[in-house]
Order: structure tokens, then C-alpha cells, then sequence
């Protein structure tokens, strides 16, 4: 049986993942606005894959019998001072989002609830994987001068990247 206390932080996870739904489908936005097209279609398909993340939660909680409880989201930021600043957002929000799922498998393996931890494994390489990818993006950024031609080029490497 699941204990209480991993119900309500992976009710919790599954605000944060909407959280992060939000999150990079408004990056998506600014991105478009500011007609960095590649990166905007980058972040709307983050964001998709976050939704998948909802959804998997979701589908967990009801599959062992709890309810899934969804809550107020904050805002994401609508405005960026440069995608340089942004792509830093993101990253460290990455960060914050293993730290989450490391303390949640943390409580399901103290609380002997394996079952959880079990479910938690795909996260644990999920977010190991956005890690990678955020950080990847940040070392080229720190590469190039963002002029329109730095932008341009940037923009072109991450079409061909993911
Ligand atoms: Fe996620």
C-alpha cells in the first residue's frame, strides 16, 4: 500500500510537471515573437513532452487508487531579457526538477514503497536526459556573441539538433 506522504509529493510532481508544461510552451511564445523559430518549435515540443509527464503521474496515482489533485500553477515569466537568459532558466529549472524526483525516490525507498520507486526510474532517466540537452544548449550559447548572425546560427543548431 502507498504511503501518504509519496501520494502528496507525487501529487505534487504532477503540478510541477504542468508547471513546466507552461513553462517552456510560454518560452515557445517569446521565442516566436522574437522570430527565433527553431527554438520556439524546441519549446513546444518540450512542452509536449512535459504534458506526457503529467500524464504518466496521473495515470500511476489512479492505476495504485489514489486521487490525483490538481492545483493553481504560478505564471510562468512571459518576458526574457535574451535567450541566453532564458536557456539559464530552463536549465536550472531542470535542475530543481531532479532534485524533486531524487527526493521523492528518496521517500518511496524510505517509506519501503518500491513500487514507486520502481515507477520513478523512468524520471530519474528522463530528467537525466533533459539535463544533458539544456546544458548542451547552454555551453554553445556561451560560444557564440548573440548578434543577429550568432542568433541565426544558433538558431539553425538547434533545427539540426532536436
Ligand atoms: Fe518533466
Amino acid at each position: 500500500m502507498v504511503q501518504s506522504e509519496v501520494t502528496t509529493k507525487l501529487n505534487e510532481q504532477l503540478n510541477l510537471e504542468c508547471y513546466s508544461a507552461n513553462f517552456y510552451l510560454q518560452i515557445s511564445a517569446w521565442c516566436h515573437q522574437k522570430k527565433i523559430e527553431n527554438f520556439s518549435k524546441f519549446f513546444q515540443k518540450q512542452s509536449k513532452e512535459e504534458i506526457q509527464h503529467i500524464h504518466r503521474i496521473f495515470e500511476y496515482l489512479n492505476d495504485i487508487g489514489k486521487m490525483p489533485i490538481l492545483s493553481v500553477i504560478n505564471a510562468p515569466p512571459v518576458d526574457f531579457s535574451s535567450l541566453t537568459e532564458l536557456i539559464y532558466m530552463a536549465y536550472e529549472h531542470e535542475k530543481n526538477i531532479t532534485n524533486k524526483i531524487n527526493s521523492l525516490a528518496q521517500t518511496a525507498i524510505t517509506l519501503n514503497d518500491y513500487s514507486t520507486f520502481y515507477f520513478l526510474q523512468w524520471y530519474i532517466a528522463q530528467q537525466q536526459k533533459e539535463e544533458k540537452i539544456f546544458k548542451s544548449i547552454k555551453n554553445q550559447l556561451d560560444l557564440v556573441t548573440l548578434d543577429y548572425n550568432g542568433l541565426l546560427l544558433i538558431d539553425q543548431l538547434i533545427k539540426n539538433q532536436y
